[in-house]
């Protein structure tokens, strides 16, 4: 059984493909990050026009990567949300149409799901087999950061999860990338931010946002902070051609700001973890790859923690392949008129 995964929430058209037992036969991933990144965040806009143009090809170097030939797949599944919506809708509109083409069920996969998922798929350098037998007794708590989402959430059993808290307002990605524009720093904000704390001068430390007791996040406090310490130090707004801020002052107001979002990530999700009696952690989502959270979290969590490589943590393919396969093992087929579930994401490019 093959069943080939279609994600377009986002920037990334990625399409990829799972056999019965969850390995990956392809994980072809197109990303936009170059084409938004002049304008610091995400344009919708944009964003749909260049998935409209990259998903046959993405598709037909996925089959062609799995060595497979179209009448293989068994089933299509595609995200119907969260995410932008002119986005989702070229990525499921596409997955119909191959559907009926190939005659084969149609799955609607719920993005974050999938990020948990795409954890279970497996690669050479990774499997999670060991954690599944543990499913159904103990369960699993999976903390699932990315751009749009910031969300605990307990796996109880296959294809049952509860959700037990989210952020409230940015996710934590989110707060890197506008974090990282008010600091002068490139799109996306992630990998840039991580990239000039390492080394950072000592700064007096954030603030942190605890939510006591829930297992809700907040981070728009933060960003407020790190604003308005930027402005006392008069590197925001940027002045001259290079921005003109002191490289110093600029990895210390990174540095103390990535502590403050792993000391909180890591903190709440290991006390619920303890607190639900988990068998483990599992850490999915773009955010994930950050070194200093996955440093923290396997140094201070008293449960095994499984971090899945970096292309199945980011938005992917085959983490939409491998929900469609629970789904799918599951009896569920959906509907032809499903719709993309309605999505208050306003994506990166909003104001910081
Ligand atoms: O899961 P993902 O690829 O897409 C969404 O569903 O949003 O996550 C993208 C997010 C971006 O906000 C990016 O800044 C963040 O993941 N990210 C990182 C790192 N690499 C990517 N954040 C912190 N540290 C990183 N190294
Ligand atoms: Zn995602």
């Amino acid at each position: 059984m093959n069943i080939l995964g279609i994600e377009t929430s986002c920037d990334e058209t990625s399409i990829g493909i799972v056999d019965g037992d969850g390995r990956v036969l392809a994980n072809v991933i197109a990303t936009q990050i170059d084409l938004h990144a002049r304008y610091g965040g995400i344009v919708p806009e944009v964003a749909s026009r260049q998935h409209v143009l990259d998903i046959r090809p993405v598709c037909e170097q996925a089959i062609e990567d799995a060595g497979l030939d179209w009448g293989d797949i068994d089933a299509v599944a595609a995200t119907h949300g969260p995410g932008l919506a002119g986005s989702l809708i070229v990525g499921l509109n596409f997955s119909k149409g191959l559907s009926a083409a190939l005659g084969v069920p149609f799955i609607g996969v719920n993005h974050m799901d999938g990020h948990v998922y795409g954890a279970w798929a497996r690669t050479e350098d990774h499997d999670l087999e060991p954690f599944q037998e543990l499913v159904g007794e103990q369960p699993i708590m999976c903390l699932v950061v990315s751009g749009g989402h910031t969300e605990l959430v307990l796996l109880e059993g296959h294809g049952k999860f509860r959700l037990l808290g989210e952020t409230r307002d940015d996710a934590a990605g989110e707060a890197f990338d506008k974090v990282a524009r008010v600091l002068g720093l490139r799109y996306p904000g992630g990998p840039e931010i991580q990239r000039v704390a390492e080394g950072a001068p000592e700064t007096d430390p954030f603030p942190r946002a605890w939510m006591r007791g829930t297992d809700e996040f907040s981070f728009s406090g933060l960003k407020t902070a790190v604003l308005t310490r930027a402005r006392e130090l008069g590197i925001y707004p940027p002045n001259g051609v290079d921005g003109g801020a002191d490289p110093d002052v600029v990895a210390g107001l990174a540095k103390a700001f990535q502590d403050s979002v792993v000391d909180v990530l890591v903190t709440k999700t290991t006390a619920a973890a303890k607190r639900e009696n988990c068998a483990g952690i599992v850490l999915v989502g773009g955010v994930a790859a950050n070194g200093p959270l996955r440093q923290t979290l396997t140094d201070k969590s008293p449960l095994p923690v499984a971090i899945p490589p970096f292309k199945l943590c980011t938005d992917n393919g085959a983490m939409i392949a491998m929900s469609g396969l629970v789904n799918f093992r599951n009896g569920r087929r959906d509907d032809w008129d499903l719709d993309v579930i309605p999505s208050l994401r306003i994506g990166t490019s909003a104001l910081v």
